[in-house]
């Protein structure tokens, strides 16, 4: 795991939205991994920045959302498939049909979890999967407790995912959908590099659960560990439980001495 301790989210964002730009500028038909929630608006505002001064296109992109609620009716501001338009698709130059959500509609959610597992497959995989992290340690929505070999799923969310969500419905839990589809953490660990974002002193806990516990069910995220590929990027705050902090720092500016040395 390649830790990189950040002093703000601005720096956070462009160094993700880095490795989304070098990416496409070796392989514009990648495919690419996109999370939902508060914490990679700031790489999408930085990619939308990159895309209108013609620093990246995505016209020959595909991409995958990470999840999608149960239940929402169609167009539902709040469905990721509306938030995700909302706040990147529709300001860069994905073609028609080149994102893809689980169907939160779909009336055999299970059956639909399979088919959007499939797709994924009959893609080639995930190139890129940018995730954030719930305080109680689940990226999509795998919640504490489930298997760490999951595909796509059917999920009920915890109540604590639930009380966090509720900001974006009128503060009212009661509007959070109670399920979900998610890929899973298998689906998650198959995309060739994973990097994952986390601001604020709320996701300290589940960060260091994430980089220095033990891996387990009870912190879906721990499961990263095995990823050959993953880089977590986090402010001070998402940082301060981190017992090796000073370590993780002198390795990422160890590494760029040795990028240097790179042919
Ligand atoms: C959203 C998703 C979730 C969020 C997580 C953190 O697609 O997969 O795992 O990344 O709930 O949400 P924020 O970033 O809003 O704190």
């Amino acid at each position: 795991m390649n830790i990189v301790i950040l002093s703000s989210t601005e720096e956070i964002a462009k160094a993700a939205a880095d490795l989304y730009t070098n990416l496409l500028a070796d392989k514009p038909n990648a495919v690419l991994g996109l999370a939902t929630g508060s914490s990679p608006v700031p790489v999408y505002d930085e990619l939308i920045r990159r895309y209108e001064a013609e620093e990246v296109s995505f016209k020959d992109a595909t991409a995958f959302l990470l999840d999608e609620y149960v239940g929402l009716p169609k167009g539902h501001p709040e469905s990721y498939a509306e938030f995700i338009k909302r706040v990147f698709v529709s300001k860069v130059d994905f073609s028609d049909g080149a994102v893809n959500g689980p169907d939160g509609n779909a009336s055999n959610p299970k059956k639909a979890a399979d088919e959007y597992e499939e797709k994924i497959v009959a893609s080639g995989g995930v190139d890129l999967q940018i995730l954030g992290i719930g305080t109680d340690g689940h990226i999509a929505f795998n919640e504490p407790g489930g298997s760490l070999a999951s595909t796509t799923h059917t999920q009920v969310l915890t109540e604590q995912t639930r009380v966090d969500n509720a900001r974006f419905f009128d503060g009212d839990i009661n509007q959070v959908p109670r399920f979900c589809l998610t890929q899973g953490l298998a689906t998650i660990g198959r995309a060739k590099s994973v990097v994952l974002v986390a601001q604020g002193e709320q996701k300290a806990d589940a960060v260091a659960a994430l980089v220095e516990g033990g891996v387990s069910a009870l912190w879906p995220a721990s499961v990263l560990q095995f990823h050959n590929d993953a880089t977590i990027l986090v402010d001070e705050a998402a940082a301060s439980k981190l017992k090796l902090k000073d370590y993780y720092r002198a390795a990422y500016e160890g590494e760029q001495a040795l990028s240097a040395l790179e042919d």
